[in-house]
């Protein structure tokens, strides 16, 4: 049974069931191109940078050098990934020369992703959630990757990307549906999120113009055995968030789940030995990275 539920004219606001069936129908595609959030300031223009092959340091450092907090973070990371050497690192530039463009843009848009969706009001205690699972499974995606001999860059995007629908999803709840009479998210909205924030989260990959080739991971990071034109970045997304469930990572241990039993881990040759590796890094890397990140 399908409902038809018209998007309310601007500043009325829709019933629980009702504002349900409006976001599962896709209705909300019409709304105003300026009622999707937002990509965080310096995002758009670090991720141009992150997809250029050939990108330059100077341009990098450009980038990164316009915020100074970044930049310090920056700096940060490149003294301590170099504590062995004598010198310590003050400039960006040879924070680059240390650490190399695609790492320092990988942390740079780790960083901004992280730094925007804080608004409570919208996003409540998932601002802060969804930043830490994005960042978690990121990282692991980036050495699950790396262990299945695939380019480990993209995967980073796709672990940080791979969620952001939850939060266009929150705002349409916030933006359209009347207050949740506890101020907390209903049980009926924690499902709408589960339930839709793949589809969505294409959405605003696409209306950020990010990549085309991250519409499948995002879409399909439940499902991956329905992607059709990335089929191995999807799986290596699943295989991070499901590992990220079994860390804990922004999100309750999963402790059920066997990635040993698990056949789109068998396909991507993440045997036992490879998962008692990510197991042993991956908690470290985590922490660090949440530490540094705001
Ligand atoms: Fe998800
Ligand atoms: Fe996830």
């Amino acid at each position: 049974m399908s409902t038809t539920v018209r998007t309310p004219a601007a500043g009325r606001r829709l019933r629980e069931p009702d504002l349900d069936a409006w976001i599962r129908s896709g209705a909300w595609r019409d709304l105003p191109e300026s009622n999707a959030p937002a990509l965080p300031a310096l995002a758009t223009e670090i991720l141009e940078l992150a997809a250029d092959p050939d990108v330059s340091q100077v341009k990098v450092a450009n980038a990164v050098s316009k915020d100074p907090v970044l930049a310090t973070r920056i700096l940060g990371l490149a003294n301590s990934a170099a504590s062995a050497a004598a010198v310590t690192i003050t400039s960006i530039n040879e924070a680059i020369l240390r650490l190399g463009t695609r790492i320092v843009c990988n942390v740079a848009l780790a960083d901004r992703m992280a730094g925007g969706f804080q608004d409570q009001r919208i996003y409540g205690p998932f601002g802060q959630t969804l930043r830490d699972h994005s960042i978690g499974t990121a990282y692991v995606a980036y050495l699950v990757a790396d262990t299945a001999g695939l380019p480990s860059d993209e995967a980073f995007l796709c672990g940080l990307m791979h969620d952001i629908g939850k939060l266009y999803v929150l705002k349409l709840v916030h933006d359209v549906g009347l207050p949740s009479p506890t101020g907390k998210p209903s049980a009926s909205t924690l499902r709408l999120v589960t339930d839709t924030h793949a589809e969505v989260g294409g959405f605003l990959i696409q209306k950020w113009g990010l990549p085309e080739s991250l519409q499948d991971p995002v879409v399909w990071h439940h499902e991956p055995w329905r992607a059709t034109r990335e089929p191995r970045a999807t799986a290596v997304t699943y295989a991070a968030n499901r590992l990220a469930h079994r860390y804990g990572f922004g999100v309750p241990r999963d402790e059920e789940y066997d990635p040993l039993a698990d056949h789109e881990m068998q396909e991507l040759g993440l045997d036992e030995s490879a998962v008692a590796e990510l197991d042993a890094r991956a908690p470290g890397l985590y922490e660090v990275a949440r530490r540094g990140l705001r």
